[in-house]
């Protein structure tokens, strides 16, 4: 059975009508859908277990400690960390890279270099601006080549005695890239400086293991894979982490959490991994067939993302938004918070198609549909 057709009855919000017609979501890299056992995990714990966490001994607060630190068990499992210890629970992917920016940007002396890249979302690139402007330091981006691949040649120019600190995307938000994290994470190394990888757009896609990365630093957001707004995931070493977790944390969400990471579980990254990528080469050379529509990103054939960002000739990118929405499909339109990369493409934003375990084949033929449907009327 098809991915979509095993998991769709597990999402509730999948069944809405929108302008007259069934929800077609295809928005779930700015943030995806849940299925019921994550709302009923949470309902669950509110109901029966929630109390504060590692210091009550009453029975409800260490139930409810169990369930947080199980969360920390699973999600340990899922990223192949080498230890629990190294798994911290953030409010999400800005809240993580803030954190790193900060404690790392602590360490940084006048001159001293962070390399970012020029596709990263502005969670990666505001963060190492401020602390380089307080510490004296210097932001240097590796450029992005006309095919949506990083130039690697550029890095290892960039790369040298005062670089502190590579922060990279490990897919792209916009082009979809699959970066090569093992290569740049050596590279790196060879002149001693941390590296900070932004998982946001592929844990929901990728099987994952930490210790064949080798990053320093792996951040993530639950609500962009199938889990809970308001918690994330920091994967780290454990000396930087000891100091970065206090007050009472996101323990429903962390309960959440678990049930999404045990759902992708279930279902295997690699099926998962295999269903999306169909989806986003079909709608590459559909989108690409399209007399009119550029595609942003790797071209069909090489590997990407579950996203695919694309722009129409003659209509503006938020008229596309809407006009979609018209028909009940549901996409993003703008700068998906990464103007660097704008800028690098010569646009003001695109819009963007993206897709998760549930979205069918079906729907990217609807989608591709409705996008011819709109170039034939203009
Ligand atoms: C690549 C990337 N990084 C960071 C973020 C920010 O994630 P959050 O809003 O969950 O902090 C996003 C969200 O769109 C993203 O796609």
């Amino acid at each position: 059975m098809r991915l979509d057709e095993l998991t769709r009855a597990d999402f509730p919000i999948l069944d809405r009508i929108v302008n007259g017609r069934r929800l077609v979501y295809l928005d779930s890299a700015a943030s995806s859908q849940r299925p019921r056992s994550v709302i009923e995990a949470m309902a669950r714990y509110y109901e029966q277990n929630h109390a504060n966490v590692h210091r009550s001994i009453h029975t409800l607060g260490e139930e409810a400690t169990e369930l947080y630190e199980l969360a920390r068990d699973r999600v340990q499992r899922f990223i192949g960390a080498p230890t629990r210890e190294e798994v911290v629970f953030t409010r999400g992917t800005t809240d993580g890279l803030g954190l790193i920016a900060e404690t790392i940007g602590r360490t940084l002396q006048r001159g001293d270099e962070i390399i970012v890249t020029e596709l990263e979302h502005h969670s990666n690139l505001i963060p190492w601006q401020l602390v380089a402007r307080d510490r004296g330091a210097v932001v240097k981006a590796v450029p992005v080549r006309a095919d949506g691949t990083l130039d690697l040649d550029a890095l290892d120019r960039l790369l040298g005695p005062r670089t502190r600190v590579l922060a990279f995307a490990h897919v792209s938000n916009v082009l979809g890239t699959i970066n090569p994290v093992v290569d740049m994470v050596r590279r790196a190394r060879r002149v001693g400086a941390l590296t900070v990888v932004d998982g946001a757009q592929a844990v929901p896609h990728l099987r994952l293991d930490m210790s064949a990365l080798e990053c320093d630093f792996y951040v993530f957001s639950a609500h962009k894979m199938l889990g809970p707004t308001g918690i994330g995931v920091m994967y780290g070493r454990r000396a930087v982490l000891d100091s970065l977790e206090p007050g009472t944390p996101p323990i429903a969400e962390a309960v959440g959490l678990t049930a999404a990471v045990e759902y992708y579980e279930k279902l295997n990254m690699d099926r998962v991994a295999e269903h999306e990528a169909a989806l986003a080469a079909r709608a590459v050379t559909g989108l690409g067939a399209i007399p009119g529509v550029t595609v942003y990103g790797p071209p069909a054939g090489v590997p990407r993302g579950a996203v695919v960002a694309f722009a129409m000739d003659g209509l503006h990118l938020h008229d596309v938004a809407a006009l979609l929405d018209a028909d009940g499909i549901a996409v993003r339109a703008g700068h998906h918070c990464a103007m660097p990369l704008m800028r690098c493409l010569g646009v003001v934003g695109t819009s963007r198609a993206s897709f998760s375990v549930y979205t069918s084949p079906e729907e990217i033929e609807l989608f591709l549909d409705a996008v011819a449907g709109l170039r034939a009327k203009l």
